[in-house]
């Protein structure tokens, strides 16, 4: 379980350029679970995550993960974290070492790094036989996955991932999603997933915490939160596309995904 509690944060305290991007802010993460995390840019979701993984040293509140605070060095095989636009990180030759980059810096053995590497390419949806390729000659959604897989490879316990999607064409985007998610739920991992895309939110995610000016405006669940207009007016999100259709024609003021979509629509207008 990862627990934050009463986190604050300020870049550059004590200068002209002192910005508060989080305001004590206390939610968990139970295991198993896809906790989203959702709000506008600048609402202060790359910095917790940044703190919740460890690379930005807390300065006000704490976080512990499996017990621990985040700041012990055992903590850093358990969470692994995707940034935005990872794959301007790729610098490796071949797809496959880029992949196996960092289980290499964690001394696993030649055996134990190629399975994790085979293992990781499955999961993200990536031929093997793209092993021995440049990433650099990869289509922009197949970089995003390389850079992913290299962060899959250490089977992380908690993944955290920042805007996956952000910049992919749609079809990109899609099956992205599906594939990871897929894969690493079934391997049992717990995900934090920072997105603005309401459809991803209401597809995959179990809970969500809204931040809006570094502060906690909700957490629940998506469908909680999709009828609540005033949060997200405040946060400048909307729900997503088939959920405010269908409120707008009086047909269901929270169905999710097109599924169910077409579910409450057959029922409303039964096939002749
Ligand atoms: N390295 C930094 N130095 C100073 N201010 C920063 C830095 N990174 C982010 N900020 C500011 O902190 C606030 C939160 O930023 P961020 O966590 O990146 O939000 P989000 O990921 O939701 O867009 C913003 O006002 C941003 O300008
Ligand atoms: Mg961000």
């Amino acid at each position: 379980m990862i627990s934050v509690k009463n986190v604050s944060y300020t870049y550059m305290t004590g200068t002209p350029f002192e910005k508060t991007a989080l305001k004590n802010i206390s939610f968990d993460v139970a295991e198993g679970e896809v906790l989203a995390v959702a709000g506008h840019t600048g609402s202060g979701k790359s910095t917790l995550i940044q703190i919740v993984a460890g690379l930005i040293d807390l300065t006000q509140g704490s976080v512990t993960i499996d017990n621990l605070p985040v700041a012990d060095k055992k903590i850093r095989r358990l969470v692994g974290i995707v940034f935005q636009y990872p794959e301007h990180q790729l610098f490796e030759e071949t797809v496959e070492s880029d992949i196996a980059f960092a289980p290499k810096n964690f001394g696993l053995s030649d055996a134990e790094i190629s399975a994790q590497v085979e293992e990781a390419m499955r999961q993200v949806g990536l031929p093997a036989e793209l092993k021995s390729v440049s990433p650099f000659e990869l289509s922009g959604g197949q970089k995003r996955r390389v850079a992913i897989a290299g962060i899959l490879a250490l089977k992380p316990k908690y993944l955290i991932l920042d805007e996956p999607t952000a910049g992919l064409d749609p079809l990109a985007k899609e099956n992205l999603l599906k594939e990871i998610f897929g894969a690493v739920k079934k391997s049992g991992a717990t995900i934090i997933l920072v997105s603005h895309n309401m459809e991803d939110i209401a597809r995959f995610a179990n809970r969500v915490v809204v931040l809006a000016q570094g502060q906690i405006l909700f957490v629940g669940t998506p469908r909680e939160l999709f009828s609540r207009e005033e949060i997200l007016s405040r946060a400048g999100l909307e729900p997503p596309p088939i959920t405010q259709l269908l409120s707008k024609l009086n047909l269901n003021q929270n169905a999710l995904t097109l599924d169910e979509a077409e579910k409450i629509i057959l029922k409303n207008f039964p096939r002749k």
